[in-house]
């Protein structure tokens, strides 16, 4: 029988914290393709499987939408008439797309002229209340849990523990999809929301609980029964001038080209830990350079366009399976956050002066054709 897709909710209704009557905010979130990449991993010498869960692919471009759906339905059950987040960018379109439909308001703080174009321009659009701080997200965090004291309306950070019920379907899929779990998960850590909400996932598919989860109490609260045993090893690679779990602490004033990750201060930083330590994984730095690199990359070899945060997860892939820390013959998944689209300035940036303008002519087309076959 041919049965719509309607989101994440409704495909994965058993696991999740809903119950017969709860009216469910959806844009037909998840469902996302997991791409077998074919050019790049020849580059690197060694034989392994790479894939790339492309969450770009979510309704407002992010794996947000993901945690979105669940904490705005959750809200909307609890009769909240408006909800609340501090967001580098993504966070905030999220909010204010998920807001829109469920007919609520969405306050979103943001650090002002530090994100991307393209999230401004969805949380604008969409009509949520944007506020700018003269700070950065931190700051903004801090705010935002301190006026919810104070104020009507539900934190959809993730801290809030919807969101990553929400989040950690993307787990789901890839087991799905894949059959078992694959060996090595990496993905971009900023508050490390998403990569413990992908350890929840499979810790629940696998039939297992984990200390990670804030419902779990030995096995999922809202699981079924169990899918494949295995869990993979979880890797978190964050951007070097922004990168708490390398230092042992708290980055006052986190800086990177991937705005989406300038987080110093990260919200799930025990469940972080938590997911290491059970996982057998490791956190790990990459540059600004090594970031951009893996976002050209990706784009001019597979032709998958990602945020420069997102691209973080492959840049460290990459060098770990260069070095041998990924050891051959490995299955790796790596998380592409967020759309490239987000991000025009810093992909125009990139590629310099990398355009020919000729008259409108037939043999000034013709000679920039002949001049630039490869
Ligand atoms: N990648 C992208 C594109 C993001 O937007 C974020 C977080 C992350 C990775 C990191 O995920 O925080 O769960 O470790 N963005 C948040 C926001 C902070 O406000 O949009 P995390």
């Amino acid at each position: 029988m041919n049965k719509r897709y309607t989101g994440l909710i409704e495909h994965y209704r058993d696991r999740m914290p809903v119950t017969d009557g709860t009216r469910v905010i959806s844009l037909g979130e998840g469902n996302t393709p997991l791409v077998k990449l074919e050019n790049i991993p020849g580059e690197t010498g060694k034989s392994v499987d790479l894939y790339v869960k492309y969450e770009g692919l979510n309704p407002t471009g992010s794996f947000k939408d993901r945690g979105m759906t669940m904490a705005v339905t959750r809200a909307v059950a609890e009769g909240s008439r408006a909800i609340i987040c501090a967001s580098t960018g993504n966070t905030s379109a999220a909010a204010a797309a998920y807001a829109a439909r469920a007919g609520i308001t969405a306050f979103v703080l943001i650090p002002e002229g530090k994100i991307a174009l393209g999230k401004l321009a969805q949380a604008m659009i969409h009509g949520a209340v944007v506020i700018q701080i003269r700070g950065n997200f931190d700051a903004g965090m801090a705010l935002v849990k301190e006026v919810a004291d104070h104020a009507p309306v539900t934190i959809v950070n993730s801290i809030n523990p919807y969101r990553l019920q929400g989040q950690k379907t993307a787990a789901f899929e890839i087991v799905d999809e894949l059959g078992a779990a694959p060996d090595f998960h990496c993905l971009p850590v900023g508050n490390a929301g998403n990569i413990t909400a992908h350890w929840i996932g499979y810790s629940e598919y696998a039939g297992q609980g984990t200390q990670a989860c804030a419902f779990c109490e030995g096995s999922c609260k809202f699981g079924g029964k169990a899918v494949n045993g295995k869990r993979p090893t979880m890797v978190g690679y964050q951007a070097s001038g922004s990168a708490p779990f390398m230092r042992g602490g708290m980055v006052d004033h986190p800086e990177t080209v991937a705005t989406a990750i300038r987080i110093g201060h990260p919200q799930s930083w025990d469940r972080a830990w938590t997911v290491q330590k059970e996982s057998g994984g490791w956190f790990d730095e990459c540059s600004d350079e090594e970031i951009l690199a893996a976002q050209k990359l990706l784009t001019s070899r597979e032709g998958i366009f990602c945020e420069p945060a997102s691209a973080t997860s492959v840049a460290g892939a990459l060098r770990d399976i260069r070095a041998g820390r990924i050891p051959e013959g490995s299955s790796v998944v790596c998380t592409l956050t967020g759309h490239g689209l987000k991000d025009p300035d810093t992909a125009i940036r990139q590629c310099g002066d990398d355009m020919l303008t000729v008259d409108a002519e037939l043999s000034a087309v013709k000679d920039a054709i002949l001049n630039n076959m490869a």
